[in-house]
């Protein structure tokens, strides 16, 4: 399918940031979007400024909640054409600091939640033979430094889960995205940093590209027709060229000295 009109979407993390945006541009475009994200009150406000959004209150870390909204959106609308899981936390910390019930919360939300979504959609996309699952990761997956090793772990899990997702059924008519942003102006860093996320206030705290930047690159997702690798913005593309030898070492040496002096600042 070439066209986003008329489309059913499940769309994780839409009361803020990329998911928002993307949210009432695929909207805007004439899809139904399911708008899945903890907090209600947001998803509602969005539904009712942008109609073709439809609030669900999910957290993708729960089984139990993953289930009720995947198996709630086939009730009311018979498929789901399309799958963004874009919910993701991150958490800056070094490694030594990091409680362990926030790790694994990182990997419930981000990878356990992502992965558990697909296997939800699947079989009924596989037995149309038709479907697009687009899955957020981050450059962090890419270009992984201190003082984010936890959340960039998660999403080098979702990268290689993505890859083998898309071979696993590429020749079954169901294509799988991987979307990598670079710094983007959202909440995700003041949360990151553990702070109630401040509508409208994010973006003096945060410098970076806007959201609507990723929201275009998930469209093209829907509408191009081959599975993509993206990232946001497409120069970032070169941050495959981590692993090479003599940039990887120079890195090494950069994050190694702050991440000294972030310890020594902490004492
Ligand atoms: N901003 C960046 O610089 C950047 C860069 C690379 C990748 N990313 C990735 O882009 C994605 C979107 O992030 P963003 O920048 O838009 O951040 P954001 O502004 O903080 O928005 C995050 C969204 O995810 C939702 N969410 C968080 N935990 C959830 C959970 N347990 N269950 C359901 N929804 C949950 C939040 O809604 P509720 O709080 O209402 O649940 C919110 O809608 C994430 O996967 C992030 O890792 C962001």
């Amino acid at each position: 399918m070439s066209r986003v009109r008329g489309r059913v979407v499940v769309l994780t993390g839409a009361s803020a940031g990329i998911g928002r945006d993307t949210a009432v541009r695929l909207a805007r475009k004439g899809a139904t979007v399911v708008g899945a994200a903890r907090d209600l009150v947001r998803l509602e406000a969005l539904a009712a400024e942008v109609p073709g959004v439809e609030p669900v209150r999910c957290d993708v870390g729960v089984a139990a909640d993953r289930a009720a909204l995947i198996g709630g959106v086939l009730e009311r609308h018979g498929r789901v054409d399309a799958l963004v899981n874009n919910a993701g936390l991150g958490w800056q910390s070094l490694v030594e600091d990091m409680p362990l019930a926030r790790i694994q919360y990182l990997y419930d939300v981000n990878v356990v939640g992502l992965i558990d979504l697909c296997r939800l959609v699947l079989p009924s996309m596989l037995e149309r033979r038709s479907g697009d699952i687009v899955n957020v990761s981050s450059m962090a997956g890419w270009v992984a430094t201190p003082p984010f090793a936890v959340y960039a772990s998660t999403k080098s899990a979702v990268n290689g889960f993505t890859d083998a997702l898309r071979r696993e059924i590429g020749l079954r008519g169901v294509r799988a995205h991987l979307i990598m942003p670079g710094p983007i102006r959202t909440e995700w860093l003041p949360r990151s940093q553990g702070f109630e996320p401040l509508p409208g206030a994010e973006e003096n705290r945060f410098g970076g590209f806007p959201a609507w930047c990723v929201a275009a690159a998930i469209e093209r997702c829907l509408t191009r027709p081959w599975p993509r690798t993206a990232a946001v913005p497409r120069i970032l593309g070169a941050g495959r060229l981590v692993h090479m030898t003599g940039i990887r070492q120079a890195l090494d040496l950069a994050s190694a000295r702050g991440a000294r002096a972030t310890a020594a600042r902490r004492g």
